[in-house]
């Protein structure tokens, strides 16, 4: 599957905000809009698009918190359209891949308590729930190794 991760930047940042989540969705995640809004004020964020080939389907965004040193994922969606065809397993795999291969021995990934589907998708990853909350979320952990 040809997934890659590439940077968010003049030439592809109007592809990623017209990603969109299915309707009953929108309780789970912000629009990328305001992913890319906080990935400019906060510098350590690292905002991705998700290609499938030279196709935009997906956005998400990680960073290390400049306090704890915490790596964590505070953004994944697949757009509507392309959903239930693997590429946010394989995208999180790649990026977990990335960061265990350059030395980060635990990511924490930010969601909502009912996000059923999320869930099972980390888990398959081998995140587990946490009791750490932020806001109204919980927030799962994995050691990628
Ligand atoms: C969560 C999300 C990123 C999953 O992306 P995806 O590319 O559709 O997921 P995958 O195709 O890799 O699916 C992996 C597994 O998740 C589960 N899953 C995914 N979509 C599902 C659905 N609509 N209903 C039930 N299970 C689903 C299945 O177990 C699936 O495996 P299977 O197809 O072999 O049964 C996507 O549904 C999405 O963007 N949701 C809205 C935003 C969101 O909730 N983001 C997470 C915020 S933290």
């Amino acid at each position: 599957m040809n997934i890659t991760l590439r940077n968010i930047d003049e030439n592809n940042w109007r592809d990623c905000i017209s990603l969109k989540v299915k309707n009953d969705q929108k309780k789970f995640v912000a629009s990328n809009e305001n992913g890319l809004a906080i990935a400019f004020a906060h510098k350590e964020m690292q905002p991705r698009g998700i290609y499938y080939g030279e196709t935009m389907v997906g956005f998400l965004m990680y960073a290390q918190d400049p306090d704890d040193g915490v790596y964590y994922i505070n953004r994944l969606m697949i757009d509507k359209k392309y959903q239930r065809k693997g590429f946010g397993t394989k995208a999180l795999e790649i990026l977990l891949n990335g960061l265990r291969d350059s030395g980060v021995e635990s990511v924490d990934i930010i969601h909502k308590p009912d996000n059923e589907v999320a869930i099972k998708l980390y888990k398959s990853l081998g995140f587990k729930l946490t009791e750490n909350t932020l806001d109204e979320n919980v927030i799962s952990n994995v050691i990628p190794i």
